[in-house]
């Protein structure tokens, strides 16, 4: 039997007893077996959900991109491990093999020394998908340099919010990034976001769109000389087992992104045990996860776990809409990729496009299908099985989370039966558990509640950057000794695990994950708005949609109305990014609100929703008469 790779359900059953009766063992011969180390560890795992404190292979040395390319330099020294393709389809791919990304980290990591970054410092990354995107993260661990990649659609605000949260001293970025017809001046963004940031002292600039840009003396730098100049040998930094690879903000239920810090040893043997298996990857794969690296799969799935198993990974530059929206499959035949990873918003968005611009592509090379981010409906779910997969690929629903690092919930391909809308079953090492309100533990099947961790995996975040006391109120209190996900979820008759949805304030549009409270705090900063409340409700596309309820000052009550939703949409744009736009904004004369002042947002999402023949009792509201005008002039 083989800890390493499942092959069979027999096979899966017997690893997950073993990982959960005696994980130690479990994970250590996973270590011993698959990974480089300069020192072992003293203890395979040490914790305390109660602190909290997880700590996994304590003790032990290494550095991940000696796992992620030096090692690989004998045997795949000539296989292409990054290959690009960028987002103008006639631009032509690149394949970067091993010893060429080995080269290219060593030089970039020169030059990350050469500018005053080492062991601890916290380098803030803003760059497209571009191959510099995947060298910077991996020259940052090289040195020990703590990266924190910001996705590149945020606005200069969010960056510049992310990037005092961590004290970052480096930026680095590009003159702007290509977005199918559209071009961003992303320097621009960042030019903005520095001025509110005194701590960066500097910002190294990738050439992409040759665009004229300002470059600030003394403090922004061309990348490419650099990297020309550099030595092209770097030897790794020596890392505790304990120490931090990156910091990735999500967010959460207050105004401030949670910086969800991730360390070293043991986000890398999870998210590579886990890509392994749920991918089931064989030496030979053109594997493609069309996820930003801004966000945790690209991270875990697009970098490092791929990389760890020396493994061919496609990083796509563009958009499934250009030059139109047959380009995923184009892209698929072309690289004949085996494995496709992708989000249901836009398998929903690309369903609903002719099936001749997925017929006329030949996707024969196809072995299995992904996707993460939100639950996938049992339409999309068809869809995708049969259009793409040709009913012959296993469908991979990979539940997971920023905190997570890696996946907990999946089907494995050719083990694991799947069943549309079901994430099935805990991957090894992963104990779930569902909850009642009152804290209960729901045991057997058929039931349903909120979904927590009762053990820990070794890819769990460690804390929050400079808040370990949020980290705790967060994940650890709502049920004390377990992690707490946020998400409901229901186990059927057979124990397979369906995800429901988020059950706090936290709405996945798109699958992006989108807090309400800092949409509210956006909005609440126009001079005219005096309160809001942020919802979700059912779209075909996205999965959610926000809808926003506003309450206008007096100063607010005489203007245009349509002009005003332009520019709280603005603001969102500006504090955010436009992926946190509202599809509905509607002026109220009030909010519900309990007695102590909460407002009650289940009344408001049913009434998003249009559920309005069950909004349960009202009475006991503060001012239940608003719930009435709300009704009426619903958007
Ligand atoms: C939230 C985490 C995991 C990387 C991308 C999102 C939702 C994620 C699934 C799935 C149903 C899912 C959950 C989770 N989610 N995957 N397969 N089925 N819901 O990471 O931004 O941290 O969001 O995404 O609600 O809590 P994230």
């Amino acid at each position: 039997m083989s800890n390493y790779h499942i092959k069979h359900l027999e096979e899966y059953f017997q690893v997950y007893r073993k990982s959960v009766q005696d994980p130690k063992r479990f994970w250590e011969e996973i270590a011993e077996e698959h990974f480089v180390w300069k020192k072992k560890w003293n203890e395979v795992l040490s914790w305390d959900f109660e602190k909290p404190e997880i700590k996994w292979f304590d003790g032990a040395q290494l550095n991940i991109t000696e796992n992620c390319l030096d090692r690989h330099l004998p045997s795949r020294g000539n296989k292409t491990a990054i290959l690009f393709e960028p987002n103008d389809p006639s631009g032509g791919a690149q394949h970067i093999t091993y010893r060429e990304l080995h080269e290219r980290v060593c030089r970039f990591a020169n030059v990350l020394k050469n500018q005053g970054i080492g062991k601890g410092d916290r380098v803030c990354i803003y760059l497209p998908m571009i191959p510099e995107l995947a060298f910077s993260l991996l020259a940052c661990a090289r040195i020990g340099a703590i990266h924190s990649v910001v996705f590149a659609g945020f606005s200069a605000t969010a960056l510049s919010t992310r990037i005092n949260d961590c004290d970052a001293k480096m930026v680095i970025t590009s003159d702007g990034s290509y977005r199918g017809a559209k071009t961003i001046d992303l320097k621009g963004i960042v030019d903005e976001a520095l001025q509110d940031c005194p701590g960066v002292q500097s910002v190294l600039v990738a050439k992409r769109i040759n665009t004229d840009i300002h470059m600030e003396a003394g403090r922004d730098h061309w990348l490419q000389p650099l990297l020309e100049e550099a030595y092209a040998d770097c030897a790794a930094e020596i890392m505790e087992a304990e120490d931090p690879l990156f910091i990735l903000y999500t967010s959460g239920s207050t105004g401030k992104p949670k910086g969800m810090l991730h360390t070293t040893a043991g986000y890398m043997i999870y998210t590579a045990y886990t890509f392994k298996n749920v991918f089931q990857y064989r030496e030979e794969d053109i594997y493609w996860c069309s996820a930003d690296i801004g966000w945790i799969t690209g991270h875990s799935y697009i970098v490092y776990g791929p990389l760890a198993n020396g493994a061919t990974t496609v990083m796509f530059e563009g958009v499934p809409s250009y030059p139109d929206f047959g380009r995923f499959w184009e892209v698929v035949e072309k690289h004949k990729v085996t494995q496709f990873y992708t989000a249901p918003t836009a398998i929903r968005a690309l369903a609903k496009e002719s099936l001749d611009l997925v017929e006329r592509h030949d996707l024969s090379s196809l072995k299995i299908l992904g996707t993460v981010g939100e639950p996938i409906n049992e339409e999309a779910w068809h869809w995708y099985n049969d259009h793409i997969g040709n009913k012959q690929c296993p469908i991979v629903d990979t539940w997971w989370q920023t905190e997570t690092g890696g996946m907990l919930i999946s089907p494995i391909p050719f083990s694991t039966p799947t069943k549309p809308t079901y994430a099935t079953l805990p991957l090894p090492g992963v104990q779930p558990v569902l909850m009642d309100e009152h804290g209960k533990i729901l045991k057997g099947n058929q039931t349903d509640g909120r979904l927590c961790i009762q053990f820990p995996w070794p890819s769990i975040a460690r804390t929050i950057w400079g808040n370990h006391q949020r980290y705790k109120e967060t994940y650890f209190s709502a049920f004390p000794g377990m992690y707490f996900t946020g998400d409901g979820a229901l186990r059927d008759e057979v124990g397979y695990y369906r995800i429901t949805g988020r059950v706090d304030d936290v709405i996945i549009v798109s699958g992006h994950n989108l807090g309400t409270a800092p949409i509210e705090d956006a909005i609440n900063e126009h001079p005219a708005v005096a309160e809001s409340a942020i919802v979700g409700f059912p779209h075909d596309i996205k999965g959610n949609a926000l809808y926003g309820f506003v309450i206008l000052k007096e100063n607010g009550e005489d203007r245009d109305r349509d002009n005003l939703k332009k520019e709280i949409n603005q603001m969102i744009t500006d504090h955010i990014g436009p992926i946190a736009k509202l599809d509905k904004i509607q002026f109220v004369p009030g909010l519900p609100k309990t007695r102590s002042g909460k407002i009650m947002r289940r009344i408001l999402r049913k009434i998003a929703s249009n559920e309005l023949g069950n909004l349960g009792d009202t009475s006991t509201l503060l001012n239940p008469e608003v719930v009435d005008q709300i009704i009426e002039e619903r958007q």
